[in-house]
């Protein structure tokens, strides 16, 4: 919680002052709650030699009874992504403190919105249902300002941000035993009331009776049935309408083209993307986005079984495109192309965007902080750059290579789901190459986020597990536009 407040209350415990490093390192805001505690700041700051570097903390017991704890933090330089990360380590450092004060005057709206996203996401852990948890947390920020009211829009960005990403994270990092597409659907419809959203789930039989054959194949190993799940998000007055479509397999064993158990692992978070999608769509109304947002996770479990699909099978997407299923484990792309081909063909919408959990490519290629960015339209492409950069979340624009495009080509259905011919690479181009096929020419982007998607280790504000990455990027994004 966080809410604002006053020095001298009996509940915080713990007053935290940022530090810029510099010669001399210097507190950046408060300096004048330190004194007010009695607290030499530039003398502390001289003898213990704090640089006031980022992510760096240094704790002083007070001889007070609250606060009892004085925290010098470190922000760097300064920059929005320092600011979020001071945050972070400030929620991990100061867990035992429940709760912690934090001078807000002196900083910019920019500095207190990434500080708080920091503090809110660097903060989260994921809990399973009933189950202890492990340590204290930090309970509430209070924040001295002399305008509560004035700083009100800054921490609205930022609480509505962070949660967006925690929500996504939590739908990802729930274990594939309880996220059956049907839980996932159930989960999307109770966020959709309160978002003011309108939702419609089509199960298995509607799937089957109006041609989403990809999201049909592809479910058809699982004894948990798929479903496609539509989040519609109308303003009065909108003029533009905006689809987002996020890969939603709850589960990706491989299929038939079984994945080698380590590589399964992980495989519960094969629905970040889904995730993202739904947990932007949960903020739209709050955040007052001026268009029409509808989101689209086809949701299904990818598993072999007597029932499951077959490499060589050839199976009819929505719309009539055929797809010759090389591979069992590149299901991906099946459920997306009738999504996007369902979005282009009754939606029509003005910008089409979809992110998943696409190829290992991607993150072989771009490491695990860096989502692959492709877009047929420049504007959109430069937009969401943009966007990621004030979410904090990283992309880079990728090339759809035209000379690559034949490898998809087959010789018994419009598309091949792998590449046919060995001396081409570059999975991930060819992966977001097979998906334009279904956006009949529309504006559109790809994020494939195989690799930022999870950490193995917590990052400041990214932490370990389903990392929620996309979710604020679109938020971002669809907050800009008219
Ligand atoms: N969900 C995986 C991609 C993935 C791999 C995400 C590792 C996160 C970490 C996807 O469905 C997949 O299996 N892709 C295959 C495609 C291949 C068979 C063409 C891959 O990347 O190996
Ligand atoms: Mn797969
Ligand atoms: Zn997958």
């Amino acid at each position: 919680m966080l809410r604002s407040g006053f020095l001298e209350d009996p509940g915080v415990d713990g007053i935290v002052l940022p530090v810029s490093s510099g010669e001399p390192a210097t507190v950046v805001a408060g300096a004048d709650a330190a004194d007010r505690l009695g607290v030499n700041v530039v003398e502390l700051l001289a003898r213990h030699g704090i640089k006031g570097e980022c992510g760096e903390i240094f704790a002083v017991p007070l001889p007070l009874d609250a606060p009892r704890m004085l925290y010098l933090a470190g922000v760097g330089g300064g920059t929005a992504g320092e600011w979020r990360r001071t945050g972070a380590a400030v929620a991990k450092r100061c867990r035992d403190c429940r709760a912690l004060a934090l001078p807000g005057d002196q900083l910019s709206d920019e500095s207190l919105t990434a500080l708080t996203e920091g503090i809110v996401l660097g903060g989260y852990r994921y809990r399973v249902a009933g189950a202890d948890a492990k340590g204290a947390d930090v309970r509430r920020v209070d924040l001295l300002t002399e305008d509560p009211i004035g700083r009100q829009e800054a921490l609205g960005d930022a609480l509505v941000g962070a949660r967006t990403t925690l929500c996504a994270r939590d739908l990802a990092n729930t274990p594939s035993l309880v996220k059956s597409p049907q839980w996932l659907a159930e989960q999307a419809a109770a966020l959709a009331g309160p978002a003011g959203l309108d939702v419609r789930i089509r199960d298995d039989r509607e799937l089957e009776a109006e041609g989403f054959g990809g999201l049909v194949a592809v479910g058809r190993g699982s004894t948990r049935p798929p479903r496609l799940i539509e989040l519609s998000y109308r303003p009065p007055g909108a003029r533009s309408h905006i689809v987002l479509v996020g890969k939603g397999i709850t589960f990706d064993s491989g299929g038939l083209s079984l994945k080698p158990s380590d590589g399964m692992v992980s495989m519960k978070t094969d629905m970040a993307g889904g995730a993202a999608v739904i947990a932007a769509m949960t903020a739209l109304a709050e955040r007052h986005v001026r268009v029409q947002v509808t989101g689209l996770v086809p949701a299904a479990e990818n598993l072999p079984s007597g029932s499951a699909q077959r490499p060589g099978d050839v199976i009819r997407h929505y719309g009539g495109r055929t797809s010759e299923v090389l591979n069992t484990d590149a299901e991906g792309r099946l459920v997306l192309a009738d999504a996007l081909a369902y979005a282009d063909g009754v939606l029509r919408p003005d910008v089409l965007i979809d992110i998943a959990t696409l190829t290992g490519a991607a993150s072989l290629g771009l490491g695990r902080r860096h989502g692959a960015l492709y877009a047929t339209s420049e504007e959109l492409a430069a937009q969401l750059e943009a966007a990621a950069h004030r979410a904090g979340e990283r992309v880079w624009r990728m090339p759809l290579v035209e000379d690559y495009r034949f490898a998809i080509d087959s010789r018994v259905a419009d598309l091949a789901n792998t590449a046919t011919s060995r001396d081409i690479s570059g999975g991930s181009i060819l992966a977001a190459m097979f998906l334009r096929e279904f956006t009949g020419g529309r504006p559109w982007a790809h994020l494939d986020i195989a690799g930022p998607a999870r950490a193995d280790s917590d990052e400041y504000e990214v932490t370990k597990g389903a990392t929620g990455f996309g979710a604020r990027l679109l938020l971002r994004w669809l907050e800009e536009r008219t």
